[in-house]
């Protein structure tokens, strides 16, 4: 049997964060990760639960890994992730021959229920699970973990059931973390977790904005990153800390799912519309420079057209950098799982694509705006559809396709030259 390992990834950072944890116990004990399903004797698929459509893709990839297991019966099937904490029996019964279904708090004692095909435990832990050897995909661009799991419990989630109760990782491996980072020269790090406001140090007490201080000013770092905030837990202090550190990319993720107040309220979201603009309005005077992305969920139950048109102010209003937009999917075990449903398909789908159309414009708007200028990019990989150029991504996320070749995991100074509703075009300047 050959000790090789396969890891197929659904959903978020965080989950691309967990297959990191989960590839470096593996090599800790001299299995080896390849990129090709055919030459593994072990698979490990992660999934994610947040939609049904998500969830599905579980199921159809199963599908071909059967084929693997028919070739070959002495290997190994892990399904890991939220689609397993969720609904372990499901898998069970529509995928029995999967050999272990691991829970989202497990990945520490991977290793052990591997050795021991021994059921994993399901329980979610209320204190932060510790992994410390990673094998991270990038060599220059790091996800960091600082805190899991949600206790918002918006009406539409799973996430508070599949990744548990909000657990902080302490400030102190979080900063021994970065250190290595550091010492390898990485040139910008993610910190990740699903609410990255309710931050606590469980050892000294610190919140988000003291960590997101202590971490600008020591990581070697050039670029920080953070995700995700919540608009009742930002505090504007977060904002001040962003403003006097360079290295803090101007760039926010903010959801607010909705634009109206009824259904903000139906979805537990603990804000209203006005709420929401005059936090953006207090941020963006503070950091004036801000590249703002969000979520948005559209169609919700009984979303009706005014509800929708108020969506449709806040992205006219703050101008987004980027949004994020998905059609409601109804989630086992969710309040609103349990909401009537009056609003057709059809028009939930076509609300879906007004939005996206008028986002794209505003994209492009933006985008024209800064051809002429230069900008420092993050070169990140050859364009896969024309090798002659490479990609780039600016400090406010968005992506720069540069003629030529470049030396990737670089930054570099880029003249824009051209600009798409996704993308700019640039080249480094003569
Ligand atoms: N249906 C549609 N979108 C959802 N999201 C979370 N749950 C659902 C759901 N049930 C979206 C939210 C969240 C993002 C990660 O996924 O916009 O911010
Ligand atoms: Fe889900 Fe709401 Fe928590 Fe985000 S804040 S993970 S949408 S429950």
């Amino acid at each position: 049997m050959n000790s090789r390992f396969f890891i197929k990834t659904y959903g978020c950072q965080m989950n691309v964060n967990d297959s990191e944890k989960m590839a470096g116990l593996l090599e800790s004990r001299g299995w080896t990760q390849v990129y090709a399903e055919r030459s593994a004797s072990l698979f490990i698929v992660n999934t994610c639960a947040v939609r049904e459509k998500a969830q599905e893709k579980l199921f159809s990839y199963l599908g071909r890994l059967k084929r693997y297991k028919e070739l070959d019966p002495a290997c190994t099937i892990v399904v890991a992730g939220c689609v397993s904490q969720l609904l372990k029996e499901e898998i069970r019964r529509r995928a029995p021959f999967v050999d272990l279904l691991l829970g989202t708090n497990a990945y520490p004692r991977l290793l052990e229920y591997l050795d021991q095909r021994e059921e994993s435990d399901f329980r979610l832990s209320r204190h932060w699970n510790e992994v410390t050897s990673l094998h991270r995909r990038s060599s220059f661009s790091a996800f960091l973990s600082i805190m899991e799991g949600c206790d918002n419990f918006c009406s539409y989630c799973v996430v508070p059931f599949t990744r548990g109760r909000e657990k902080s990782r302490p400030l102190s491996l979080i900063l021994r973390e970065l250190d290595e980072l550091s010492a390898q020269g990485y040139k910008e790090v993610v910190l990740l977790g699903q609410n990255v406001d309710a931050y606590l140090d469980p050892e000294k007490g610190g919140g988000f904005a003291d960590l997101l201080e202590v971490v600008a000013q020591r990581s070697g770092a050039s670029w920080i990153r953070f995700l995700t905030s919540h608009p009742s837990k930002f505090s504007l202090r977060i904002a001040e800390v962003m403003a006097r550190n360079d290295k803090i990319c101007r760039a926010l993720h903010l959801p607010f799912q909705a634009g109206s107040d009824r259904i903000l309220s139906l979805m537990n979201r603990g804000y209203s519309k006005a709420e929401y603009l005059s936090l953006v309005k207090a941020i963006k005077e503070r950091v004036p420079d801000i590249a703002m992305a969000a979520d948005i969920i559209v169609g919700f139950p009984t979303e009706r057209e005014e509800d929708f048109l108020e969506t449709m102010e806040i992205v006219e209003e703050v101008r987004f950098e980027n949004i994020f937009s998905f059609l409601y999917s109804p989630r086992p075990g969710t309040k609103s799982s349990k909401m009537e449903d009056d609003v057709p398909p059809s028009v939930k789908g076509e609300r879906l694509i007004r939005l996206q159309e008028r986002q794209k414009e505003i994209q492009l708007e933006e985008n024209l705006k800064r051809i002429g200028s230069v900008q420092r990019v993050l070169l990140e990989e050859r364009n896969r559809k024309d090798p002659s150029q490479t990609v780039g991504r600016t400090a406010g996320g968005r992506v720069v396709n540069i003629l030529g070749p470049c030396e990737t995991g670089q930054f570099a100074d880029i003249l824009i030259d051209g600009a798409g509703p996704h993308n700019l075009k640039g080249r480094i300047p003569l």
